[in-house]
């Protein structure tokens, strides 16, 4: 008992003292995005209590290991600053961690290899506005190398990429080419690839790149993870040489080394990309049923992957400028809210953006139809579906601040199936695909059923884009069936049916009174909607009809016992957050009166737990998406930034390691089962309103 108490107290300690060794701004996440712009583009550096750069493997977001290594060396001695590779016939030591900063696009870290600090900053470019690059699945890794004591020293600097980056099954045999003109290449993908595969979340085929400008000094050579790397820590330059025993990826794991040799510096830098191409990238079902294969929108400017990564890597110094802009706006709109806001907003963004890629397909003639935008998402970590209503909702907020077109492009894909006639439900579908990147439909009605939930939702978003771009073209194109979501909500949502909510690890309930929220702002929202295309008789009915609801929903929804809203009607002793008033307040609409945010503002004082308010009485644990979500309802700026600083203090608990989870304990600020998910897009709440 003793010893087994005296052990945990070192643990804490160590892990306490680890956390403090290095500067973390604004603070350390449970994971650190390194390259996030795909569901298949997703590397992250888990932290829990605090993890160097050069402590352990970057990992795929479900915790698989990415190899991708990274050597330094000073005057001769060598220096690891990526990964945690080990290297029997070669001796080198860690470079030391100085510091850690997150921005919403870059991660940075500076480490210190003898007289010289390395900087190492990670890119992943968000750029919503140019369906080019924000569909370029690429990313950035920039080292630069600057003399602490004013004198030149001798610098080469090493990177690779291991092939764990093309499966998620590191026993299937891979193959790889590396070419080498102005820019140096490695291509690795399958033997054996299979067309929308996916193993363990990665996808299966496709190819993934790992590139560096072919300047003076550079050198390349792929081969055993443990040669490759001994021959750069021994000669401070590669072999040029090509390894074509094509094998299993585990089998003396081949890697993709690039190096360069700065020669006698006092600083300079050198840049490697990463990326992933696969193509087609989508099945998607059109009507009548067939199966239309989508790219990635970058095909529409570029015809080879070589051209691409060309273009990528001669943008570097833009890109850079743009996402130091990007993230000096998210963060001076953010802080206007308040600084923890801001922190929490940063840390969101990639993976928010991480989740969707956007394809257009061909005309019958061979050529792009640009003119054709789908957006896809990938649910990521609670199930692999495609385009599921009820996560692209919470996500919503990101879209309508970056750019809502792409949500526009996102509801297209939904909307144009259901239209389609071949899902037979009245309600709106929950999501377009089981599994992802299937965008195949649910032909039979039987996905998962959320009636009230996604009808109610994809009223509400297809309100939103119009309010906000001014564009009613979806309106108009969809408004038979966005009048049909609207005729179940009249018929379901003031006494809502046993169903599941969003919430679906909570399980079905009857009555619930914030999804009777939802659908009575749905059937307001397709009264607004009907006022817009002209049909004034339309709105002042759908209108006539919610306002009527509210009423009575009052009568359901207050507990007779205590001052607040309950979870389902007749069960007074029972509360929820009810975070689906959050679209009263963004649509404007005023459908719900000030009395009911005051009620909840002020019961929401009385009840956090350390880490936040519970999402309901049935447990303590509770949704970092709904508290923001909640935030931006209350009426009172203290509560709303309690909900605020509880998110960060969980964000920042040192409790976690995988990519930020949005269901969590409210009593300890544990993760619960959720990871990487988009749905922190919707931490952006409050910059929407
Ligand atoms: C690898 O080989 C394929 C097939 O010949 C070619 O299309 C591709 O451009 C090559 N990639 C590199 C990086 O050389
Ligand atoms: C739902 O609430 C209504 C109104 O109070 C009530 O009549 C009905 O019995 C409830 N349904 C269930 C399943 O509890
Ligand atoms: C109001 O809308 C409902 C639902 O679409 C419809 O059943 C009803 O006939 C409408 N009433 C009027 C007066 O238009």
């Amino acid at each position: 008992m003793f010893f087994s108490q005296l052990f945990s107290l070192i643990v804490l300690l160590v892990a306490q003292v680890r956390a403090l060794s290095w500067t973390a701004t604004p603070f350390n996440p449970p994971s650190i995005p390194l390259a996030v712009r795909t569901p298949y583009l997703s590397a992250w550096l888990p932290q829990g209590a605090g993890v160097a750069l050069n402590d352990a493997w970057p990992t795929f977001w479900t915790g698989q290991i990415l190899g991708w290594a990274g050597f330094v060396k000073v005057d001769g001695t060598a220096y690891s600053w990526l990964g945690a590779p080990s290297v029997p016939d070669a001796t080198f030591t860690k470079a030391t961690q100085k510091s850690f900063k997150f921005t919403a696009t870059q991660s940075t870290f500076v480490l210190s290899a003898g007289p010289v600090d390395l900087t190492v900053n990670f890119l992943s470019p968000v750029e919503p506005t140019d369906l080019v690059k924000q569909s370029t699945p690429f990313s950035y890794l920039s080292v630069s190398a600057s003399s602490t004591d004013g004198r030149a020293h001798s610098v080469q600097i090493y990177s690779d990429i291991s092939a764990e980056w093309v499966s998620g099954d590191n026993g299937l045999v891979a193959n790889w080419n590396t070419s080498s003109g102005t820019i140096l290449t490695h291509q690795v993908q399958l033997a054996s690839p299979t067309r929308y595969g996916e193993v363990n979340d990665h996808t299966q085929y496709g190819s993934a790149f790992y590139s560096t400008p072919n300047t003076g000094g550079a050198t390349f050579q792929t081969g055993a993870d443990v040669t490759v790397r001994a021959q750069f820590i021994q000669n401070g330059r590669l072999a040029n040489t090509r390894d074509t025993n094509f094998r299993a990826i585990s089998n003396n794991w081949p890697v993709f080394g690039l190096a360069h040799d700065l020669g006698s510096v006092t600083s300079g830098s050198v840049l490697f990309t990463v990326g992933h191409v696969r193509d087609p990238a989508i099945q998607y079902i059109v009507k009548g049923g067939a199966l239309q294969d989508r790219s990635l929108f970058f095909w529409s400017r570029f015809s080879t992957t070589g051209d691409l990564i060309t273009s990528f890597i001669n943008d570097f110094s833009g890109a850079l400028s743009r996402a130091n802009a990007f993230d000096s706006k998210v963060n001076n709109d953010a802080t206007k809210i308040s600084a923890d806001y801001a922190s929490i907003v940063s840390l969101s963004i990639r993976q928010s953006l991480g989740s969707i890629e956007i394809t257009i397909a061909k005309n019958s003639d061979g050529s792009w139809n640009t003119g054709d935008v789908i957006v896809f998402m990938k649910e990521i970590s609670s199930d692999g579906n495609t385009n599921t209503v009820d996560v692209i909702f919470p996500a919503w907020p990101i879209f309508l601040y970056t750019n809502p077109q792409l949500g526009k492009f996102l509801l297209e894909g939904i909307l144009r199936y259901q239209a389609s006639g071949l899902y037979p439900n009245k309600w709106c579908v929950h999501d377009i695909g089981s599994s992802y990147p299937h965008a195949t439909g649910h032909n039979d009605g039987r996905d998962e059923a959320m009636p009230v939930e996604e009808s109610g939702n994809m009223v509400i978003m297809a309100l939103s884009y119009a309010q906000k771009t001014g564009d009613n073209s979806h309106l108009t194109t969809y408004r038979s069936l966005l009048a049909q979501f609207t005729d179940f909500l009249i018929t379901d949502s003031l006494i809502p049916a046993n169903q599941i909510s969003t919430d679906d690890f909570a399980g079905p309930l009857a009555n619930q009174t914030n999804l009777a929220i939802k659908g009575i702002i749905g059937i307001k929202a397709m009264s607004v909607i009907a006022s817009r295309l002209g049909d004034t008789n339309g709105a002042n009915n759908y209108s006539s009809i919610a306002a009527d609801y509210v009423t009575r929903w009052q009568g359901f929804a207050k507990s007779k016992t205590g001052p607040h809203l309950t979870l389902a009607y007749n069960n007074d002793a029972s509360w929820g957050l009810s975070y689906n008033l959050y679209s009263d307040k963004l649509l404007k609409l005023n459908l719900f009166p000030q009395s009911i945010y005051d009620l909840q503002t002020a019961w929401y004082n009385t009840v956090s737990q350390q880490f936040g308010v519970p999402l309901d009485t049935r447990h303590t644990y509770t949704k970092s998406d709904w508290e923001i979500y909640t935030a931006g309802l209350v009426t009172s700026t203290s509560t709303r930034d309690l909900f605020i600083s509880r998110v960060r203090s969980y964000a920042a608990s040192g409790k976690n390691n995988v990519p930020l989870s949005d269901w969590y304990e409210t009593t300890n600020g544990v993760s619960q089962g959720f990871r990487a998910r988009p749905v922190v897009g919707g931490h952006l709440a409050l910059l929407v309103l």
